[in-house]
């Protein structure tokens, strides 16, 4: 049973419990109106009391439950609260933490509510791309008045209950306890001393009006529309809760059913609701159980303190986890303390950050030159240069001074780790960590697991990128591991692209329309184009048969390195980020066009975007079948947390099932007949082909 029933004297005591949060799944569902039911049938009990066991009142929908036909099997939600407003004798909410979701609409049909101080309180579902479905919008400015409510919905975050209590004529809580220890006596004593008023309150009844409607709605529709591009449900938030101050109750709750259920097949409903189980699946290694154990991570050392060896640091400084770094050099350190403090103090300066917030976390760090002093870390993350014989001389020197069981990573992002954790004697103890620029910053974590890394390191750090506020993904060793390797074939094809007509500009646009933070010549100007420089001369002596555009090359040598020389794809000014197109540039790639005696095409927007997109997805469709990968959203939680993927497209996999994987199939068939592209790329990998033989997604 996933509620319990208790008698207390003359009240009914009925506790959610479906843990992790009291999820109100199929099952707990049935089960409360049983015991609801049973309540009512006792003629020795008067009134009910309902609360949630252990973590939470109750978080809402059962996310098991998701797009599966048993979130809507009745009772559903909505029978639920209809036979708590029907039930004979009062029903007391007795809420004693998290309160979201379907478990705040479920207490809106009680007949009195009262908190604890502290629980978090919310309709998150503006988040997953929806609506609340079962009555939020309509019952929920009834009690808090319409702006708190449409603040609440809109937003989808969490106000503390004695904030909510605090409100002018609020009607949610019709009491707040003194304590989440004192709440069940409370609500108990609650419970009787209504147990003989009728009738009996309810939400529904309650008016609900805005003194300017019509004046207040539309600045709320132009606010939240300027907001919301690309996400409908947003705006569909506010149409509810107008409708819940100009239409009686069952029609506004006909209306905000109808809104539900539309955005519940709205593409970007589908793909934000797919992030947020992706985001769940993620830290999920199939061949890891959930309970195998962890080592203790107390304190973590980090070895160079350049660009990325300071962003890696403050995240576990922000953690509250002890860091000690080593360089070999202590102006490198002065260095590395004096950029970390530089982006604290930015934080200060914004108010993301109290002062002395900034001091206690910087009283974690210290400095060093001797590995010596490095030896009692529990972790230590190396992000020296790039290169192998550099990072032999550090492993080999960690494996000489680190204790027993402690974890050696590495941030390498190109070199095999295969070969890093072979110069140790202990290579399941080695792992990589690589984190994505800037690392204090970027949500995303490549978690690269060696051929020998031990199970319980795994479940290790994929436990720490949790506490670090980071989305770990695994991925196995291949060049470039998930991110980088897709990226590749992405970069190669906006190089065809310029060859075959396109400007730079024009390919940016394309894809920034179609949703990405950043276009692939304004991406190659921020990250260096000398990056992708260096990488494709070392391919073009390990892979001479692969083709490739050779205008990066042309730009490179003109010293084009992008935003740090000022000029790249786009020229910047100094101080600022803004590309602005240079006609030099748009000459070069018209002379290297004539060159190779190409006469330019006029290319779609359509074209470009799927061939920048169903390179991502070919190219992942490879790293899923070798096992890199180990499923298809891990893959898309990469692309939204770490390359700027529109989050209402879902990811590239998502959209590709999306768009449906013949179509995919179709359009790769077409490119391959392009002789200026590389039809061997565009042969589908075997296991897309299979999916669409078999009729079959990625997801
Ligand atoms: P960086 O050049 O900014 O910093 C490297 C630091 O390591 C320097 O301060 C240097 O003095 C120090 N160092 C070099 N050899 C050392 C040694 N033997 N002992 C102690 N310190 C030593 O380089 P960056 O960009 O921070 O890259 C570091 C690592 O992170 C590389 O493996 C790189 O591939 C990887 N990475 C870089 C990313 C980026 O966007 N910059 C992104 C992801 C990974």
């Amino acid at each position: 049973m996933t509620t319990h029933y208790e008698v207390h004297g003359n009240v009914a005591l009925i506790t959610l419990s479906n843990p992790p949060v009291n999820g109100l799944g199929h099952a707990t569902r049935l089960s409360l109106t049983k015991h609801l039911h049973q309540a009512n049938a006792d003629d020795a009990i008067k009134s009910i009391v309902i609360t949630g066991a252990g973590k939470a009142f109750s978080g809402g929908a059962d996310i098991k439950e998701f797009g599966s036909p048993k979130a809507l099997a009745e009772p559903n939600l909505l029978s639920v609260i209809l036979a708590l407003e029907n039930s004979a004798k009062p029903v007391v909410a007795a809420i004693h933490s998290v309160c979201m979701g379907g478990g705040l609409e479920l207490s809106l049909g009680c007949h009195y509510r009262i908190a604890a101080p502290g629980c978090n309180v919310a309709l998150p579902e503006v988040k997953l791309g929806l609506v609340p479905g079962a009555g939020g919008t309509q019952r929920l400015p009834r009690v808090l008045g319409v702006e708190a409510a449409l603040n609440m919905i809109v937003s989808g975050e969490p106000v503390k209950s004695e904030m909510l209590a605090q409100l002018p004529g609020q009607k949610l809580f019709d009491k707040l306890a003194q304590s989440a220890e004192s709440l069940m006596g409370e609500a108990l004593a609650l419970a009787q001393s209504v147990a003989d008023i009728r009738p009996l309150p309810l939400v529904r009844n309650l008016p609900c009006k805005h003194p300017n409607g019509d004046a207040y709605f539309q600045f709320a529709r132009n606010m939240v529309g300027g907001m919301s591009k690309n996400f409908p449900a947003p705006l569909k938030c506010v149409a509810a809760v107008e409708a819940a101050t100009q239409r009686k109750f069952d029609a506004g709750m006909a209306f905000e059913r109808e809104l539900f259920i539309n955005l519940m097949w709205s593409p970007e409903g589908r793909a934000l609701r797919h992030i947020f189980m992706a985001e769940r699946a993620a830290s999920k290694i199939p061949d890891v159980p959930a309970d195998t154990p962890k080592r203790d991570i107390k304190s973590v050392a980090v070895i160079g303190a350049g660009t990325m060896g300071g962003g890696i640091a403050m995240n576990f400084l922000n953690a509250g986890i002890p860091v000690k770094m080593l360089e070999m050099k202590q102006d490198a350190l002065d260095r590395g303390i004096a950029t970390m403090r530089k982006n604290y103090e930015a934080q200060v300066k914004k108010g993301k950050l109290k002062q002395d917030n900034y001091e206690q976390r910087m009283s974690l760090l210290s400095t060093t030159l001797s590995y010596d002093d490095l030896k009692d870390a529990d972790l230590v993350i190396e992000a020296v240069f790039e290169e192998m014989g550099v990072k032999e001389k550090v492993f080999k020197e960690l494996d000489c001074v680190m204790k027993p069981g402690a974890i050696l990573a590495s941030n390498t992002s190109t070199l095999d780790l295969n070969q890093i954790a072979a110069f140790t004697k202990r290579p399941q103890d080695v792992i990589g960590l690589h984190f994505f620029s800037p690392a204090n910053v970027m949500k995303l974590l490549e978690v690269v697991r060696g051929e020998k890394t031990a199970k319980d390191v795994l479940a290790t750090v994929m436990a720490l990128g949790k506490k670090i506020r980071k989305t770990a993904v695994v991925s196995g060793v291949c060049d470039g591991f998930i991110g980088n390797r897709m990226i590749e074939q992405y970069g190669r094809q906006g190089g065809f692209l310029l060859d075959e007509g396109c400007t730079p500009q024009q390919v940016d646009k394309a894809i920034e329309k179609f949703g990405f933070a950043m276009g692939p010549f304004r991406m190659g100007d921020l990250a260096g184009n000398d990056i992708g420089w260096a990488i494709r001369k070392r391919r073009y002596t390990e892979k001479p048969d692969m083709k490739y555009s050779k205008t990066a090359d042309l730009l490179c040598g003109k010293g084009r390195f992008g935003q740090k020389t000022g000029a790249g794809w786009y020229d910047y000014v100094p101080g600022k980020r803004d590309a602005i197109p240079n006609a030099e540039v748009v000459k070069m790639i018209d002379e290297h066009r004539k060159a190779l005696g190409i006469t330019p095409r006029k290319i779609s927007d359509e074209e470009i975007v799927q061939r920048l997109v169903y390179s991502l997805v070919n190219e992942a469709a490879h790293i899923l079948e070798e096992g890199i990968a180990s499923k298809a959203s891990d893959i898309d939680m990469v692309y939204i947390m770490g390359y700027g993927f529109p989050v209402y497209r879902g990811g590239p996999m998502n959209y590709a099932d999306e768009v449906g994987l013949f179509n995919v199939v179709q359009a790769m068939e077409r490119f391959a007949k392009n002789p200026l592209d590389d039809a061997q790329f565009w042969k589908p990998a075997p296991l897309l082909a299979r999916l669409v033989a078999e009729g079959k997604t990625f997801n």
